[in-house]
């Protein structure tokens, strides 16, 4: 059976962000004309997952109303002529199944997707995380379902990332079976560099099946005192039961102040209109003129 569903966790507090984030949630944060979760959504979209199953809490309202219709202001862009801003804001809202479920209290990623267990039932389903922004050819969560259809396994989309970087993710220690398909045999959360055993670090898309649920279940708190979903993946590794895919392409984490801004110039940098008075002021900033 294949994935027609994607819990996406958007409950966080994003700490990390603030004071950007006092009021308006992380996944909310524009990347040049859109929020972030909005290419979250596009991407999972893009994949046929048409079911998109939010995690939020109470102060994330706002996401949900991104994704529903906004009537007032479609009748006074209707008024005004603005059909091309009509057409964007009602394409929005029509491009997926919103279903939302509430996470009480912010215990981790691996708690926020036990609270979708009702919705996704008896199904295998994906998990995009909402401030992984994942940008290639094929859409990131695509190659995973790829995967997880004929391998019959729960999957996980992995990156190389620096060596002196591996202590901001969970590490895998795997086997290559194809190129770049991996048995995992180990997961390692926020290893010290010289421990690692790769580089290959696990990044916010996951192809999953509800065996997950009974590891989540008993999880004990782990780093940071959270339920973490890297402590279920690595008791289905020891399983023999998790692959991971290398996954090309760009990514932007949003919570990463860098890795935010360059997304922004990233897509502001595609629109034509807009790119060689923006290319400008970055040659200003950069050669110290003003
Ligand atoms: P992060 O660890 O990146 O997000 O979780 P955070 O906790 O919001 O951010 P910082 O570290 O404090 O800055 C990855 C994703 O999982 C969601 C977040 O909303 C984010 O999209 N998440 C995290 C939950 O839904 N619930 C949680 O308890 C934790």
């Amino acid at each position: 059976m294949e994935a027609t569903k994607v819990i996406i966790p958007v409950a966080g507090w994003g700490t990390r962000s603030l004071p950007a984030t006092k009021n308006v949630p992380k996944e909310m944060l524009p990347v040049y004309k859109k929020p972030a979760v909005q290419y979250v959504v596009e991407e999972a979209i893009e994949a046929d997952l048409n079911d998109v199953v939010f995690v939020t809490n109470q102060q994330k309202r706002i996401i949900e109303d991104h994704f529903d219709y906004n009537l007032s202001l479609e009748a006074l862009l209707r008024r005004t002529g603005k059909e091309h801003l009509l057409r964007d804001v009602r394409q929005v809202a029509e491009m997926a199944n919103i279903i939302s479920v509430r996470q009480k209290e912010q215990l981790g990623l691996g708690h926020a997707v036990l609270c979708a267990r009702e919705v996704v039932k008896q199904e295998p389903f994906a998990v995009m995380v909402g401030d992984d922004l994942m940008f290639s050819r094929s859409p990131a969560i695509k190659q995973l379902m790829e995967v997880a259809k004929t391998e019959h396994m729960p999957v996980v989309g992995v990156v190389e990332v620096p060596r002196e970087r591996v202590s901001k993710y969970g590490i895998i220690q795997a086997e290559e079976f194809a190129p770049g398909l991996y048995r995992v045999r180990h997961v390692f959360e926020k290893p010290d560099p010289k421990d690692a055993p790769s580089r290959l670090a696990i990044v916010g898309r996951y192809v999953l099946t509800p065996e997950i649920f009974h590891y989540l279940e008993n999880l004990e708190p782990g780093y940071d005192l959270e339920y973490q979903l890297t402590d279920a993946l690595q008791a289905l590794a020891l399983d023999k039961r998790l692959l991971a895919v290398k996954l090309e392409g760009r990514r932007f984490d949003i919570g990463d102040w860098a890795d935010y801004l360059s997304a922004n110039i990233y897509f502001a940098l595609k629109d034509e209109e807009l790119k060689d008075e923006l290319v400008e002021r970055l040659g200003e900033f950069l050669t110290n003129k003003k």
